[in-house]
């Protein structure tokens, strides 16, 4: 017998889209935040493809303030790599460390091997974290090697420097294989996936602009190498890589859609569902993936207060008009799924109550 209740540490996403300074008629600081404390997450980190992009402390006081006025949960940003994350001139480092989680270019991987290079040994020095989005635009993002050839690349670069290389969102199980045996030779690696790449494969996408996301959903083999991943630590983290966009960017079918999908309302029961309640993962890892690791391994900070409780047994379909984020294009609308977030608590506080909305 399953306990009908689950309470446990709340989530922490290391890897969203807030969209504020800059983008704010696709999301705001407290709309996201609110999608956040109903996903059962009070620690969320946002990435820097903003309007001014955080790459100094003036431009990341900007979006720092927004976040004091308007957060309902925990925000640790990122800051650029680059300067403008236009791949050339590194961002002043040692200047901005301790004032973000990690340093990543997220939207666009870094080019330049020569620029990744120089990032890493900096990131070294200082002891701080690369965030990489791997994607190399000389291929096209479908071809799975876009994602891994640069993985190869920077995992020897990692291996040269030293640093602490973070991939985002791997979704091919080249990734996957690549990152397992950097870790079997003692490289400084660590990673994500999210629960679009976990639980969804090609044969899943429709023709419509909520399957499109960057990188893109790719093979059951694929899939399935991700799960395998998850289950025996390869991958040690899932973060949503919530992306919302306006309704008007999502409804020009698959081709013309923008990249990127929401997540922090969905990931929990998306993933109890498909992988844990069909026993390809446990539930203790699940969790493990969702809160205890991405604290550890960004250095976030220890909040035992903060406090999920979680109905395990009651069906539910997942319905993308009652989202408190801005974007509504998801995957999983219409899904029938179990594990409903009822409570989440910040410091004690309850910052979401199902029964108070
Ligand atoms: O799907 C994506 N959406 N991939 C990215 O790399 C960027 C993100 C966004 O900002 O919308
Ligand atoms: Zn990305
Ligand atoms: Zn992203």
């Amino acid at each position: 017998m399953r306990n009908r209740f689950l309470e446990c540490q709340a989530f922490a996403d290391v890897h969203v889209h807030l969209r504020e300074p800059g983008f704010t008629s696709k999301e705001t600081i407290l709309t996201g935040t609110r999608a956040a404390a109903r996903g059962g997450y009070t620690i969320v980190c946002p990435m820097p493809n903003l309007n001014p992009v955080p790459d100094t402390l003036e431009t990341l006081a900007i979006e720092q303030e927004a976040i004091r006025r308007d957060a309902v949960v925990r925000v640790l940003p990122y800051c650029s790599i680059t300067m403008g994350r236009k791949g050339l001139e590194l961002v002043d480092f040692a200047a901005l460390k301790g004032h973000c989680c990690a340093f990543s270019d997220d939207g666009s991987g870094v080019q330049s091997e020569a620029v990744m290079l120089s990032a890493m040994k900096e990131a070294a020095r200082l002891g701080v974290i690369i965030a990489a989005h791997c994607e190399d635009n000389s291929l096209p993002g479908t071809d799975p090697r876009s994602e891994w050839g640069q993985i190869e690349r920077d995992l020897e670069l990692c291996r040269q420097t030293g640093c602490h290389y973070h991939v985002c969102h791997i979704s091919s199980k080249e990734s996957v294989r690549l990152i397992r045996d950097a870790k079997a030779r003692g490289i400084n690696v660590t990673c994500e996936t999210a629960p679009h790449y976990l639980t969804l494969c090609k044969d899943d996408v429709l023709d419509e602009g909520r399957f499109k996301m960057n990188p893109p959903i790719r093979t059951a083999e694929d899939r399935d190498a991700l799960i395998e991943g998850l289950a025996d630590g390869t991958i040690d983290v899932i973060a949503t890589d919530h992306a919302p966009h306006t309704a008007e960017e999502k409804s020009r079918g698959f081709a013309g859609s923008a990249m990127g999908i929401v997540g922090l309302e969905t990931s929990f029961p998306v993933l109890y569902t498909k992988l844990v309640r069909t026993g390809l993962i446990s539930l203790d890892r699940l969790i493990e993936a969702m809160s205890a690791a991405p604290r550890r391994i960004f250095n976030l900070p220890a909040t035992p207060d903060d406090r999920v409780v979680i109905d395990l047994e009651t069906p539910f379909t997942i319905d993308s008009t009652t989202f408190a984020s801005m974007g509504h294009s998801t995957p999983f609308d219409g899904w029938e799924v179990y594990g409903k977030v009822l409570k989440t608590e910040l410091d004690g506080n309850t910052i979401y109550d199902i029964n108070k909305q």
